[in-house]
């Protein structure tokens, strides 16, 4: 791990070299040249009667980010291009795009991993769009809202008056949600879902991955209410088991696994599964 981190942020051409004297950089890492690439934007404001792409032309280095190619162009060639970015890291979720026909994090997408030399660079499908590559995520937050995306449990509210308490929950009990809550809100599974497509009133696996992740939460005890709300036509059941939505996280969730133990809760059959969390007073 810290090996990798210290080849993609190594910059000038002595860092490179002392790191290849110490062999901490392979030889394949080096191989990749300094190039100048074509990016393909995507550019529209409001309603799209005919998109059209805007072409620059960009130069790269080994560690430049399609994130990095995009500001760049704003900062010396074109500022009227829409992108939505915050963090640079892969930690917000904002800078979701589809890049050369996949939803990904373009802070996240290093150029030299993709292959030609023209990058096409367009908005997230499945949701509506703003302007150029930012799209409108009112709905999404929406469907995520409606989750109930919270520990629900009478003994959460901690009291005054009481002795402060926590839950105990084990290795295994948190094991069962874990992966879940990994979840950034980046948009890139509701994108690349063929059912959110064809039905605009479906969740979406990122909302429906939620819901799993605080039923399966032994500090949870209130499931009624989500099962409520995903027991519906549009709901949990027109998930045909796709799987895009899994491959093209970029933080190891696993929406659709998330949706299909959810239905296993839902029909009865996880009931033995969940435990509850006890509480324990701290003695003070
Ligand atoms: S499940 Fe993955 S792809 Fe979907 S919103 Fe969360 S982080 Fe993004
Ligand atoms: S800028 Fe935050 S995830 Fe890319």
């Amino acid at each position: 791990m810290t090996e990798k981190k210290q080849i993609i942020v190594s910059d000038s051409k002595q860092d490179i070299d002392n790191e290849k004297k110490s062999g901490n950089i392979k030889k394949e890492k080096t191989e990749f040249k300094e190039k100048d690439v074509t990016l393909r934007v995507f550019r529209i404001n409001g309603q799209i009667d005919s998109p059209k792409y805007d072409e620059y032309t960009v130069s790269t280095k080994r560690w430049t980010t399609v994130l990095d190619a995009l500001l760049d162009i704003k900062n010396f060639k074109d500022s009227s291009i829409a992108i939505r970015y915050s963090c640079r890291m892969a930690s917000c979720g904002s800078c979701g795009m589809k890049i050369n026909g996949i939803p990904r994090l373009a802070c996240y997408t290093k150029i030299s991993e993709l292959s030609g030399d023209t990058i096409t660079c367009e908005p997230l499908p499945n949701f509506p769009y703003i302007r150029d590559l930012v799209t409108d995520f009112t709905t999404f937050f929406e469907n995520h809202k409606n989750m109930l995306p919270y520990v629900q449990n009478p003994k959460a509210d901690i009291k005054p008056e009481e002795k402060i308490s926590e839950f105990v929950q084990s290795p295994s009990d948190l094991d069962k949600f874990l992966q879940f809550s990994y979840c950034i809100k980046c948009g890139l599974c509701y994108s690349a879902c063929p059912t959110v497509a064809t039905d605009t009133k479906f969740p979406g696996p990122q909302a429906l991955a939620q819901a799993y992740r605080y039923t399966a939460d032994s500090r949870d005890t209130d499931m009624k209410n989500r099962f409520n709300i995903i027991d519906d036509r549009h709901g949990i059941w027109r998930c045909h088991f796709a799987g895009s939505c899994s491959s093209v996280c970029p933080k190891g969730v696993d929406p659709a696994l998330g949706i299909q133990l959810l239905r296993n809760h839902l029909l009865g059959f996880s009931k033995h599964e969940k435990t509850v969390a006890k509480l324990k007073e701290h003695s003070d």
